[in-house]
């Protein structure tokens, strides 16, 4: 198999899995404890929380560990809906955010009677500064949109928004999970709030994420117990998982270091090329240029994305659509950036990793063109 899903999720790296295992077997305390087995736990929360403040470029008391990334955008998203109730009632998100920030700003809307403004993308993904600036209202409490996509991995300008809301005195939210170990993200350059990471994309294992929260910021908890993570936060941390990504975002440091992600890019820009001369009519699905490294949507003119990569079962790779009751509907994101029907569902999302190989690529390629040129499902 030649995996080209790492948008979907990546391997666990070694070095993760070393700084985990100690906390799996014999440093099992819990980091509450006043003795020396809580200490040794404490230690290492406090050692996860310097390596991910370092990728973030924040103070480490900016870091508060969650669940998931799913947990951390509903962490941002409800805690400050929640906790400025009395100063408004309007959150303004893009319409190619994930269900993981969707999710959480719809239930406010139809569960508390939040105000949604959904603004739009261009073709290329990208959403304009200046509809933002347009949805601002005297009641707006939020802004949030992603920084990178997931599907496309166009990405937004988010500086440029985030100084609209901070200048209003609006809280600013970004979702860098897919960004992340890709491309520099450093909380001040991105001049946001608050910022969601997710493990599983960077190479640290899934059940784990991160709220970066800018000093200042109210925020009400969503799970409340124990006092742990400033409060923010209950329940006792999951000190393997916690250990695992601070090892992993010191990783990503070092590759970012290395500018590591050129390699890659260049990788996928060799499977582009491949492609485009293989198959007449190939058009890419993004930003050409200010997207993710790794990222290469693709739509395969007269073809179903799904049936391509049935046929080449040794790519593992992604469509944009979504199955609902045996219907396939075209990708709400590729929709959104006002791709037909026929050309949403004829993509294929290849993303690459830091592992992925010439010869993989090579192979990829040849495997992907034979498809095709079998594919009859929209001839
Ligand atoms: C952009 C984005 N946000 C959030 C998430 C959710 O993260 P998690 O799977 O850790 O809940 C994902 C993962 O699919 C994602 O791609």
């Amino acid at each position: 198999m030649i995996y080209l899903d790492h948008n979907a999720t990546t391997p666990v790296a070694s070095e993760v899995l070393d700084a985990m295992r100690p906390h799996l077997e014999t440093d099992f305390g819990n980091p509450s404890s006043t003795h020396r087995y809580g200490k040794v736990a404490n230690a290492a929360i406090e050692l996860a929380r310097a390596q991910v403040a370092a990728l973030l470029g924040c103070a480490a008391d900016s870091v508060v560990f969650t669940g998931s990334g799913s947990e951390a955008d509903n962490l941002a998203i409800k805690g400050v809906a929640l906790v400025r109730r009395d100063d408004g009632d309007h959150i303004i998100t893009s319409a190619i955010e994930h269900p993981a920030v969707l999710g959480p700003c719809r239930y406010l809307q139809t569960r508390f009677g939040y105000r949604l403004t959904i603004v739009p993308v261009d073709e290329l993904g990208v959403v304009d500064p200046d509809d933002v600036r347009r949805a601002i209202e005297p009641g707006t409490v939020l802004v949030t949109v992603m920084h990178a996509n997931n599907e496309v991995g166009t990405l937004q300008p988010i500086a440029e928004i985030a100084r609209l809301a901070r200048e209003r005195g609006i809280a600013m939210h970004t979702d860098a999970a897919q960004s992340l170990g890709k491309v520099a993200v450093g909380v001040e350059a991105l001049e946001v709030d608050l910022l969601t990471l997710a493990g599983h994309k960077m190479h640290a294992p899934k059940g784990i994420g991160v709220l970066y929260v800018r000093p200042g910021t109210r925020l009400d908890p969503l799970v409340h117990g124990g006092g742990q993570e400033h409060g923010i936060r209950a329940g006792t941390e999951n000190v393997p998982y916690v250990a695992g990504l601070g090892a992993a975002c010191e990783l990503a440091a070092r590759r970012l270091q290395a500018r590591a992600p050129l390699q890659v890019m260049r990788l996928r820009d060799r499977l582009h090329t491949a492609l485009r001369s293989a198959v007449p009519g190939l058009v890419l699905n993004g930003h050409p240029d200010d997207r993710l490294p790794n990222t290469l949507n693709v739509s395969f003119p007269g073809r179903d994305g799904d049936s391509v990569l049935e046929r080449t079962p040794s790519v593992a790779a992604a469509t944009g659509s979504a199955c609902h009751a045996g219907r396939t509907n075209p990708s709400p994101v590729l929709t959104a950036m006002g791709l037909s029907p026929e050309r949403a569902l004829g993509a294929v999302r290849l993303s690459l990793g830091y592992d992925t190989t010439v010869a993989e690529i090579d192979a990829a390629a040849a495997a992907l063109t034979a498809a095709v040129a079998l594919d009859t499902s929209r001839a």
